[in-house]
C-alpha cells in the first residue's frame, strides 16, 4: 500500500515513538491524526507536521475511554475522510517485582499494587484493543483499504521487574496472529495486522537515564547502540509499502544479547 494520501491515526502521538512516525509519515504524504493524553506535546508533533508543509490535526484523548477512542476515530474521517493505518503507541510501564522480602527480616515489605497493576493493563492492552476494534470497524464499514499495527517490545519475551509491562507486549505480539485469523475467516481481504517490537529505542525516557545506566544497557546490545526512533518508523513504514507483511510481529531490537543469544 502507498503511504501517500493515507490517513494515519497515532497515538501516543505526543512524544517519542508515535511522534517519530507521525512526523515521517507525513513526510511521506499521509494524513496524519495523532493522539494523546498531553496537549503540550501534542501541540509540539503537529508544529514540527505543519512547519513541513504536512497535514495533520491532533485530538486530545485518554485511550482507556471508549467515547475518547470512538471520538478519535470520528475525528480523523471528519477531517480527512478515511482511516487507513492506525498506529497504537500510547504506553506507559510502572516497574516493581511482584513481591519483594525485605533482605534483613525476609517479609514482604513491598509489593507491585494492585493499581500499577492495572494501569499498565489498561493503557497498554485494553487502550490498544479500542483503539484498533474503533478504527477496524469503521475501516471494514467502509472498505477502506488499511493496516493495523501493534507496538510491542523485545521484553515480551519476559522481564524481571516488568510483570505488568511484560504481559501486555507478549500479548499484543500475538494479536497480529489472531486478528489476521480473524479477517480471513470472515472474508475481510484489505486489513492487514502488524507487530513491531522494539529493543531499547533512543526517546526521551532512555536518553534522560545517567550515563552508567545506559552503558550497562548498550552493552548487551549487538549493534552497540540504541535503536533510533528513525529505524523503528522505517519498519513501520516498510511494513505498510510491503503487502506481504502480515500476522507477524517484527523484532526492531538491534539484536539484544540474552544468554548469548539474541533474544
Ligand atoms: N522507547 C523504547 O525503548 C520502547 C521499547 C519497546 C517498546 N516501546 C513501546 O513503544 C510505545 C511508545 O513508547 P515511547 O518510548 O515512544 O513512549 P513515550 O513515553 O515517549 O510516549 C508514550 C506516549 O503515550 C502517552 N500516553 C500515556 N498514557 C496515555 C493514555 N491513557 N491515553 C493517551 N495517551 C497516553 C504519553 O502521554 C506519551 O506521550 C509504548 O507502547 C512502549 O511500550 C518503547
Amino acid at each position: 500500500m502507498e503511504i501517500k494520501n493515507k490517513v494515519a491515526v497515532i497515538t501516543g502521538g505526543a512524544s517519542g515513538i508515535g511522534a517519530a512516525s507521525a512526523i515521517q509519515l507525513a513526510q511521506k504524504g499521509a494524513k496524519i491524526v495523532i493522539a494523546d493524553l498531553n496537549e503540550e506535546g501534542l501541540n509540539e508533533t503537529l508544529g514540527k507536521i505543519r512547519e513541513s508543509g504536512g497535514e495533520a490535526i491532533a485530538v486530545k484523548t485518554n485511550v482507556t475511554l471508549e467515547e475518547d477512542v470512538k471520538n478519535l476515530m470520528d475525528k480523523a474521517i471528519d477531517a480527512f475522510g478515511s482511516i487507513n493505518i492506525v498506529i497504537p503507541s500510547a504506553g506507559i510501564f510502572k516497574d516493581s517485582f511482584m513481591v519483594s522480602p525485605d533482605r534483613e527480616t525476609g517479609k514482604v515489605k513491598r509489593f507491585m499494587s494492585t493499581e500499577n497493576f492495572m494501569a499498565v493493563i489498561n493503557v497498554n492492552l485494553l487502550g490498544t484493543f479500542l483503539t484498533l476494534r474503533e478504527a477496524s470497524k469503521r475501516m471494514i464499514d467502509q472498505k477502506w483499504e488499511g493496516i493495523l499495527f501493534t507496538i510491542s517490545s523485545i521484553n515480551k519475551e519476559g522481564q524481571i521487574g516488568q510483570l505488568n509491562y511484560s504481559s501486555t507486549k507478549a500479548a499484543v505480539a500475538l494479536w497480529p496472529k489472531i486478528l489476521v485469523g480473524e479477517f480471513h475467516a470472515k472474508k475481510v481481504k484489505d486489513i492487514r495486522v502488524v507487530g513491531i517490537a522494539p529493543g531499547y529505542v533512543e526517546t526521551p525516557i532512555l536518553l534522560g537515564m545517567k550515563p552508567e545506566v545506559l552503558e550497562s544497557i548498550v552493552k548487551d546490545v549487538a549493534i552497540g547502540r540504541l535503536v533510533k526512533t528513525k529505524e523503528i518508523v522505517d519498519s513501520i513504514a516498510f511494513s505498510i509499502e510491503n503487502d506481504a507483511v502480515t500476522g507477524t510481529t517484527l523484532e526492531i531490537s538491534g539484536g539484544v544479547i540474552s544468554k548469548g543469544l539474541a533474544k
